[in-house]
């Protein structure tokens, strides 16, 4: 049992603040700091959470899911429990697998493969846009966003169509949580749930072919415990392509960033083109961009020595636990070598990433087209940053250099 002094309230002096100018600047000096000095580190903001810094507590409390419940937060600052809900991850096994095992479906490896012939015309289409434009190009919104979202509308089933104002509505979005504007967060976020709730509406009016449509072959699952009603495929739906455009958008950025900032492995790639699969993992490890979620304590808990109240917002930051020295060796090296690369980026336990093997193919298609269209790129200017909770780069100007008309 806990002493009276070890119960440390919600008003303690904060170890840290994911938006302060130090974490902001050098977000992994601070989160080295905080593995080194206090690991469970406490923080005022937004009322007051905890966040778990290093690997090892990361994936306990990951796979810990009766002391720590995704089901009444996933995020810091919360969003509005008003909406949709955000399935499966808002759910705790055993309600979990409900949700999961129906998506499973669209993400069997046969399925995932069939997409790279499409995913790659897309690719080379929108690196062709951008070369025969004014250079600097922007590769956020010139690549990396229409590409991961053109993705999630094929393996959604959404026509190009639905899929423009889905880019508009999560870009828009995006940017007033970013910005911390919550209001707009909020208006926004109930536009997207419109948006899902309106897909749902029309494949039960005109249902289209169960194996590419999402809504329609989630419509023909069973489970066990009954078919899923509309609130549910719309849930599944909104999780699905808000989670699946943001964060690889992000995430293809960095990448892209990483490599204009390296001349020398752009050219091991252009040579090389087995280095390109353990070079993305340790892109995921370096710049893994969702650098925390969050879930809420069932009950009192002590980790590392500290004591966590009872329903207490914890940070899960899988970008500091990727870079604990106690798992990698010299972690802040970026070796796209390294082996073994035991990075969490996508998660663990039951809530892992259900689209990692979509988010690896798209990153080997888009950096394979960036290099190989290209001479070299270099960047100009500097980038922008995304903000806490996610991580990396979100605007990226690239001077592309074709060495021949395109
Ligand atoms: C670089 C790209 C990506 C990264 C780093 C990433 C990371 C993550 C992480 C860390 C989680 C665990 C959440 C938690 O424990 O609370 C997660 C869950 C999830 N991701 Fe991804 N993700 C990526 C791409 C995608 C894509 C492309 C899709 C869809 C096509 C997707 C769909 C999902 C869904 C639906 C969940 C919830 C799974 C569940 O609760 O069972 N993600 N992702």
């Amino acid at each position: 049992m806990a002493t009276e002094r070890d119960l440390r309230p919600l008003t303690l002096e904060s170890d840290w603040d994911p938006h302060s100018p130090e974490a902001l600047a050098d977000p992994f000096a601070m989160h080295a700091r905080l593995r080194a000095e206090c690991p469970v580190a406490y923080s005022d903001r937004w009322d007051g959470f905890y966040t778990l810094t290093r690997y090892a507590d990361v994936v306990a409390a990951s796979r810990d899911t009766e002391t720590f419940t995704a089901t009444k937060q996933t995020v810091i600052p919360a969003s509005p429990r008003k909406g949709l809900p955000r399935l499966p991850l808002q759910k705790d096994p055993p309600e979990h697998g409900r949700y999961r095992s129906g998506l499973n479906f669209f993400f069997k490896e046969k399925r995932v493969r069939s997409m790279e012939a499409r995913l790659r015309e897309t690719a080379i289409d929108l690196m062709k846009t951008m070369l025969s434009g004014r250079m600097p190009a922007e590769y956020g919104t010139g690549f990396a966003g229409p590409f991961t979202l053109w993705t999630i509308c094929d393996m959604v089933g959404l026509d190009r169509g639905e899929g423009e104002l889905l880019g508009e509505l999560s870009h828009a979005y995006v940017q007033a949580v970013q910005s911390a504007d919550l209001s707009s967060a909020g208006e926004l976020s109930r536009r997207i749930d419109g948006f899902a709730i309106d897909i749902v509406a029309g494949r039960k009016a005109e249902p289209r072919d169960p194996e590419t449509d999402m809504v329609t072959g989630l419509m023909r699952i069973q489970p066990e415990d009954g078919a899923y009603d509309d609130t549910e495929l719309a849930g599944m739906i909104r999780l699905m392509l808000i989670g699946g455009h943001v964060v690889p958008r992000n995430f293809l950025c960095s990448a892209a960033w990483h490599l204009a900032n390296d001349h020398a492995l752009q050219q091991r790639l252009r040579t090389e083109p087995a280095l390109m699969r353990p070079l993305i993992e340790e892109l995921l490890r370096c710049y893994s961009p969702n650098q925390a979620l969050v879930r809420r304590t069932t009950r009192e808990v002590e980790i590392g020595g500290r004591h966590i109240p009872e329903d207490c917002p914890v940070a899960l930051n899988f970008l500091s636990a990727n870079r604990d020295e106690e798992v990698f060796t010299d972690p802040d090296r970026f070796d796209p070598e390294r082996s073994p690369n035991r990075h969490i980026a996508f998660g663990m336990g039951p809530h892992i990433c259900i689209g990692m093997s979509v988010a690896r193919l798209q990153a080997r298609i888009a950096l394979e087209t960036l290099v190989s269209m290209t001479r070299s790129f270099r960047m100009t200017g500097e980038p922008a940053w995304a903000r806490w909770t996610e991580f990396g780069v979100t605007k990226l100007d690239l001077t592309l250099d074709a060495g021949k008309p395109v």
